[in-house]
């Protein structure tokens, strides 16, 4: 399986400091669904044309299976991951953001200040986390079933119809 992990901060994509989250998507996924997939690694900064262009490639073009974003879900002006990603979105699936923000709020008040937001492009499930490491694997442990679950459905293989 083919997935993508784009890392989305100005400073991370300019080299003023070390991309931590994107290679801890890559730990956490790993851990979930096995070894043997290709990950395809980018950097985008914080701007919307950029983010859409990357999840367009990664998801037409490379026909990832999963896509997974980090950083760029708050409230500052340079903040706009949840407006790239619904720009790609075909359909929305609230519930993924809803439930990250409820499980991470238990650990962390200010998990609510993410917009994170999640959906399917064609055969293609796209997932914006919030940009630090720890908020990776909080967010990702929230939703676990879920994606291994949404995988099968686009891959048209229903878990629960017959054979
Ligand atoms: N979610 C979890 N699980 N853990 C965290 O530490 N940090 C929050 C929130 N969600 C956090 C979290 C904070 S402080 C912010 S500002 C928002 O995510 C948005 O982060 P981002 O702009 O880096 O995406």
């Amino acid at each position: 399986m083919k997935i993508g992990r784009v890392t989305i901060s100005d400073r991370a994509a300019s080299g003023q400091y070390a991309d931590a989250s994107g290679p801890e998507i890559e730990r956490v996924l790993q851990e979930y669904l096995g070894p043997n997939h290709t990950f395809l690694r980018t950097i985008v900064p914080d701007d919307i044309p950029a983010i859409a262009a990357a999840l367009r490639k990664l998801a037409d073009d490379e026909q990832c299976a999963l896509i997974v974003t980090t950083g760029g879900t708050g409230i500052t002006p340079r903040d706009v991951t949840p407006e790239a990603t619904r720009q790609v979105l075909e359909k929305e699936l609230p519930g993924f953001g809803e439930i990250m923000r409820l499980q991470s709020y238990a650990v962390v008040k200010t998990a609510i200040l993410s917009r994170a937001v999640a959906g399917t492009r064609g055969a293609t499930l796209i997932i914006n986390l919030p940009g630090k490491p720890r908020a990776v694997a909080e967010c990702l442990g929230a939703l676990r079933e879920a994606i291994l679950e949404a995988l099968e459905h686009l891959q048209g293989r229903d878990p629960h119809q017959p054979a």
